[in-house]
C-alpha cells in the first residue's frame, strides 16, 4: 500500500515527482523517496517520515534530471526507516525500482540471490526486484523487467528505470493500480489520477498482468507474454481543484461539505424527471431479478457500514434475504452463493484486496457481481459484470465521508430499480423514495448547519476515553459508521451497538458522565430507543441525541440534541450521518490530530 509516481519529459523531474507524491500521500506516509536520472547517472534521495522531510532534503541537496520515479510508503516488509524507504537499487546502482504491494515469494527469491553472493541493503521485498532486474538486464529494460517479474508472485505494481537507458521507465501492474498520463511531449505514471491531474486529463489505465514501456514521446502496453495491447484513453472530467483542499483546513472537512454536490452527481441522469431509474452500467439479464433469491453484500470498513444500510433497505423494501459480510472473513469462508445470488461488492477505491478476493469468490461460485465503487476503471469495476459508480469525486481523506454517503444513494437507486422490476415495491414507498431522493441534496445542505454545534460539543468529547453509539434498525447502521469515524481520527475509543443490546453487558461501562450518542429517527422503534436513553441516563451518562428538527420529545430525555432536517424515516441515514461526521472531525481537531492521515492507517488497503 504505497503511492508511485513517475515522470519523463523535458522538465526537471524532481519537483513534478514530489508534487505527485504529495497528492498520493493518502496511500501511505511512513517514508518517501525519489530517483532522478540526469542522462548519465541515477541519484536516489530517500528518508523515513513524511514527504515534507524528503522535500527538505531535496531543498538542501537538489537533484537535476529529466526523468524520475518516486514513492510514498506504507510499510509491509521491513519497518519504516531510511534504508527501507523506496526507491531501491541493485548493488551496482544500475537499476532503480519503486513498488506498491507485496512480492509473496520474496523470501525464497532473496535466499536464492543471497546463496549466489548477493548482499541486501534493506529488509524489503522490493530490493529483490531491483536485484533480479539488474541480473536479467542485457541492454533492454523492458525485457529485463518482464523476465524478473516472471519470477515474482504477488499483488503489486512497480516502476523501474536503469542507468544505461535515460528517459525510459518500465512499469508492471499485477493487481495494484497504475495509470499513465499522456502530456505534450512528456509522460506521467502514477498509482492514482489526482497525482497527475494538474498536468494532464488524458489517462490510460494499465490492466492486470500488463507491462508498459514509457518514454517522453509515447507509451507501449503489452501483456507480460508479449502480446501487444490496444487501450483506449480516458478523459478525466474531475476538476483539478476537486483534488485539492479548496480552502478547507483538511480534506475530510472539505469532503463532508461536498456531500450535497456528490449526491446530486450520483443521482444525475439516474433518477429521471418522470421517476424512471436508469443505471447505465447495470444490465441484469432477463429473468435474473425475478429469480433473485439472495443479495450478498461484501465490503470492509466504512463500505461495510454502507452495506449494513443496504441490508436494511433490501430486506425491508424488496423482501429479499440479504447478508452483509466483511470481505476479509468471507474470502476464507464457504458462503452459500449461486447463480440466483446477486453479490454487491462495495468499495470506494475498488482496490481493497480483501473485497476483490471476496468478490472473486462470489464470481467463481456463479454469482452475478455488481460493483458499487467510486473509482472508474478500478479493479473491482473491471472485474464485475455490472457497475454502479458513486461519482463522489476523489476522496483524499483517509476517513471516508462522501464516498459513504454516495454508496447509500447507490443502494437506494438499486432498491428502486430491483423493487420495480420484481413488482414488489409498494407504490407509496416508491413515491416517497423518488420525492425524498430528489430533495436529499438540499436536506444534506441543511444538515451541515450542525457544524457550529458540533464544534461546541466536541469540547465535551475531546477529553473522554470512551464513547458509545446506539440506535435501532437504520439508526444502528448509522451509529456504527459514526463510531468508526470517531475512533479512526480522534483516537477516542468508541463502540456502537443496537440500543437494545446495551443492557446485555455494555451498560456496566456506563458511569457518571460517560458520553452516549443516540441516533433516534425511526418512528416505529422510537419509544424503544427512548427506553435505552433512560437506561443510560439512570447511570449518569451524558446523552447526545441525533434527531429530527421537529422532534419535540427527545430534548426531554437527552442532554443535547444535534438536529437534522425531517426526511422520510427510510431515508434518514442520508442525513443522520452528517452530524456524526462533523462531531468526529471536530473532536479530532480539538485533540490536535493529523486528521487526513490518521496514525497507522492508509486510504486504500491493497494488501491482505
Ligand atoms: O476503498 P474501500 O471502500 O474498499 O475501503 C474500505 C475501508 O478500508 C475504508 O472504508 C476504511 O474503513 C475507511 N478509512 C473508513 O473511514
Amino acid at each position: 500500500m504505497c503511492g508511485i509516481m513517475g515522470y519523463v519529459g523535458p522538465r526537471e523531474a524532481a519537483p513534478i515527482v514530489v508534487d505527485g507524491l504529495r497528492r498520493l500521500e493518502y496511500r501511505g506516509y511512513d517514508s518517501a523517496g525519489i530517483a532522478v536520472h540526469d542522462g548519465t547517472a541515477l541519484t536516489v534521495t530517500k528518508t523515513e517520515g513524511k514527504l515534507a522531510r524528503l522535500a527538505g532534503l531535496l531543498d538542501e541537496h537538489p537533484v537535476a534530471g529529466r526523468s524520475g520515479i518516486g514513492h510514498t510508503r506504507w510499510a509491509t516488509h521491513g519497518a519504516p526507516s531510511d534504508r527501507n524507504a523506496h526507491p531501491h537499487t541493485d548493488p551496482g546502482g544500475e537499476v532503480v525500482v519503486v513498488h506498491n504491494g507485496i512480492i509473496e515469494n520474496f523470501l525464497s527469491l532473496r535466499e536464492t540471490l543471497a546463496a549466489a553472493g548477493a548482499e541486501f541493503a534493506s529488509e524489503t521485498d522490493t530490493e529483490v526486484l531491483a536485484h533480479l532486474i539488474a541480473l536479467e538486464y542485457d541492454g533492454d529494460l523492458l525485457e529485463a523487467v518482464r523476465r524478473a517479474v516472471g519470477m515474482a508472485e504477488g499483488a503489486y505494481a512497480l516502476v523501474a528505470m536503469c542507468r544505461q537507458e535515460p528517459g525510459r521507465m518500465v512499469a508492471v501492474r499485477m493487481i495494484s493500480p497504475l495509470v499513465v498520463g499522456i502530456g505534450d511531449g512528456e509522460m506521467f505514471l502514477a498509482s492514482d489520477v489526482p497525482a497527475i491531474l494538474h498536468h494532464t486529463r488524458d489517462i490510460v489505465v494499465i490492466d492486470n498482468g500488463e507491462i508498459v514501456d514509457i518514454t517522453a514521446d509515447g507509451w507501449k502496453i503489452e501483456k507480460l507474454d508479449g502480446t501487444p495491447v490496444e487501450r483506449d484513453r480516458l478523459e478525466i472530467t474531475w476538476d483539478a481543484e476537486q483534488a485539492e483542499r479548496g480552502g478547507y483546513p483538511h480534506f475530510m472537512l472539505k469532503e463532508i461539505f461536498e456531500q450535497a454536490n456528490a449526491t446530486t452527481e450520483t443521482l444525475s441522469g439516474r433518477l429521471l424527471e418522470d421517476g424512471r431509474v436508469v443505471l447505465e452500467d447495470v444490465h441484469f439479464p432477463p429473468g435474473f431479478v425475478a429469480g433473485l433469491d439472495k443479495i450478498w453484500i461484501t465490503a470492509c470498513g466504512t463500505a461495510y457500514h454502507a452495506g449494513l444500510v443496504g441490508k436494511e433497505l433490501f430486506e425491508r423494501l424488496l423482501r429479499i434475504p440479504t447478508e452483509v459480510g466483511y470481505a476479509h472473513e468471507l474470502r476464507y469462508s464457504d458462503p452459500i452463493i449461486q447463480g440466483t445470488t446477486l453479490t454487491l461488492a462495495i468499495s470506494q477505491s475498488g482496490e481493497t484486496a480483501d473485497t476483490l478476493a471476496a468478490a472473486g469468490l462470489a464470481k467463481e461460485r456463479g454469482s452475478r457481481l455488481l460493483a458499487l465503487t467510486n473509482v472508474v476503471g478500478s479493479t473491482l469495476s473491471r472485474e464485475s459484470t455490472d457497475v454502479l459508480y458513486t461519482r463522489a469525486g476523489p476522496e483524499i481523506a483517509v476517513a471516508s465521508t462522501k464516498a459513504y454517503l454516495t454508496m447509500l444513494v447507490g443502494e437506494y437507486l438499486l432498491a428502486l430499480a430491483i423493487g420495480r422490476e420484481r413488482g414488489v415495491l409498494d407504490p407509496a414507498i416508491d413515491a416517497t423514495l423518488v420525492a425524498g431522493l430528489r430533495g436529499i441534496p438540499a436536506k444534506i445542505g441543511e444538515a451541515l448547519a450542525a457544524e457550529e454545534q458540533a464544534v461546541v460539543l466536541a469540547g465535551r468529547f475531546a477529553g473522554r476515553d470512551d464513547v458509545y453509539f446506539i440506535g435501532r434498525g437504520l439508526d444502528h447502521a448509522v451509529a456504527v459508521e459514526g463510531s468508526l469515524k470517531m475512533k479512526e481520527i480522534s483516537y477516542v475509543h468508541s463502540e456502537a451497538m443496537p440500543a437494545g443490546e446495551l443492557k446485555h453487558g455494555t451498560l456496566a461501562l456506563v458511569t457518571e458522565g460517560t458520553p452516549v450518542v443516540v441516533v433516534i429517527t425511526q418512528g416505529d422503534v422510537y419509544d424503544k430507543t427512548v427506553s435505552a436513553i433512560q437506561e443510560v441516563k439512570a447511570r449518569g451518562a451524558f446523552v447526545l441525541a441525533v434527531a429530527y428538527e421537529d422532534d419535540e420529545q427527545v430534548a426531554k430525555h437527552a442532554d443535547e440534541v444535534l438536529r437534522i432536517p425531517r426526511v422520510p424515516d427510510v431515508l434518514s441515514p442520508l442525513v443522520s450521518i452528517i452530524p456524526l461526521q462533523l462531531l468526529a472531525y471536530h473532536v479530532a481537531a480539538a485533540r490536535g490530530h493529523d486528521i487526513d492521515q490518521p496514525r497507522n492507517l492508509a486510504k486504500s488497503v491493497t494488501v491482505e
